[in-house]
């Protein structure tokens, strides 16, 4: 299988490490800006280099493509993947604007395309085994935490780059409510800005959000500090479970058991090895998370910001 890149620099080296681990998978083409950051990764897989990704897709023919660019920097790359009918697997978020998403949608929509996007904790053994000791019990609140430290990339720090902490970041634990409560409604919160100098978003955020099927969340969020703490709370009748994402642990009770769990895969891995699999067996629901849904995190998190500058209630955008 022939393998492109678009991006090739911190989580990039994640999937990539991934890919090497499975047999016949070649990395043909990689296409980054930064031509050292490109040439090393060549150097590593033997691959072909772009300095523009339209020079990669006249030159090359892909089996898969990998999207692993900052936020601010998708532009027509899913279009035209999805024009030559090259299945994708991108790194979250997806985009940081709904425009830019709706427009690659109905592409990959029209050419029935398939994606994968990089939520990994999907994938994540605490995720299976939550969903198993939960079964059908109705989640009443979700409450979400991430409180961590500024990432190193500089345009991380910029909101019109980063799209901010909630869209960067907090969204591995906003797609994780999501997926275990339905669809976001409403989202109402606040922020705080200018503890930290180095970023220029707010820095300590807290957000309810109200679900359709009446699940109420209040996720909070902070790249101010050293913990490290990327959790998510599932409360309902006679059960409270916390999934440490963090730490790959889960801990809790669901009726009289006690739970305490350690996760033996983080997720990292498997969302690769499955969309591998999904692309040569043709079998989409590998991945689970695809290019709408991710969208559908994407609109939650940009309602979520929304309400931090406005402090009204937002109703979450539909994606269809
Ligand atoms: N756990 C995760 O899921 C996870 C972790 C980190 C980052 N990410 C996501 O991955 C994406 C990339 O983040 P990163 O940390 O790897 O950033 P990075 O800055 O380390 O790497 C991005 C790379 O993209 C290249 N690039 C930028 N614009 C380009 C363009 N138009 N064409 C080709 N290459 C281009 C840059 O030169 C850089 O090498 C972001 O969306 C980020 O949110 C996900």
């Amino acid at each position: 299988m022939d393998v492109g890149f678009i991006g090739v620099g911190g989580i990039a080296g994640n999937y990539l490490n991934s890919l090497e681990r499975i047999a016949d998978v070649r990395v043909s083409a990689v296409c980054d800006i930064d031509a050292t950051r490109a040439g090393s990764v060549a150097e590593r897989f033997g691959s072909r280099t772009y300095d523009d990704h339209h020079a990669m897709f006249e030159a090359e023919r892909l089996d898969a493509l990998f999207i692993a660019v900052p936020p601010f920097a998708h532009t027509d790359q899913e279009i035209l993947a999805a024009k030559r009918g090259i299945p994708m697997f991108i790194a979250k978020p997806v985009a940081m604007d709904l425009d830019t998403v709706n427009a690659a949608l109905a592409a990959i929509r029209e050419h029935e395309v398939m994606t994968g996007v990089g939520y990994m904790w999907r994938h994540s053994d605490l995720t299976d085994k939550a969903r198993e000791l939960l079964g059908e019990r109705a989640i009443g609140m979700a409450i979400g935490s991430v409180h961590v430290n500024t990432p190193g990339t500089a345009w991380w720090r910029v909101l019109g780059q980063s799209g901010g902490q909630i869209v960067e970041q907090s969204t591995h634990i906003y797609d994780l409510a999501r997926s275990f409560c339905g669809e976001a409604a409403q989202a109402h919160g606040w922020g705080g800005a200018a503890l930290n100098p180095r970023i220029d978003f707010e820095d300590v955020t807290t957000v309810n959000i109200r679900f359709e099927g009446g699940a109420v969340g209040a996720m909070t969020s902070t790249s101010n500090v050293r913990t490290g703490k990327y959790s998510l709370e599932l409360i309902g009748n006679d059960f409270h479970l916390t999934l440490n994402y963090g730490a790959n642990r889960m801990a809790g009770h669901v009726g009289e058991e006690t739970v305490e769990y350690e996760a033996a895969e983080s997720g990292y891995y498997i969302q690769v090895e499955r969309f591998i699999r999904a692309v040569r067996e043709g079998d989409a629901s590998l991945n689970r998370s695809d290019y709408a849904d991710a969208a559908r995190s994407l609109a939650l998190t940009l309602a979520a910001n929304e309400t931090l500058r406005t402090g009204q209630v937002v109703d979450v955008p539909k994606i269809a």
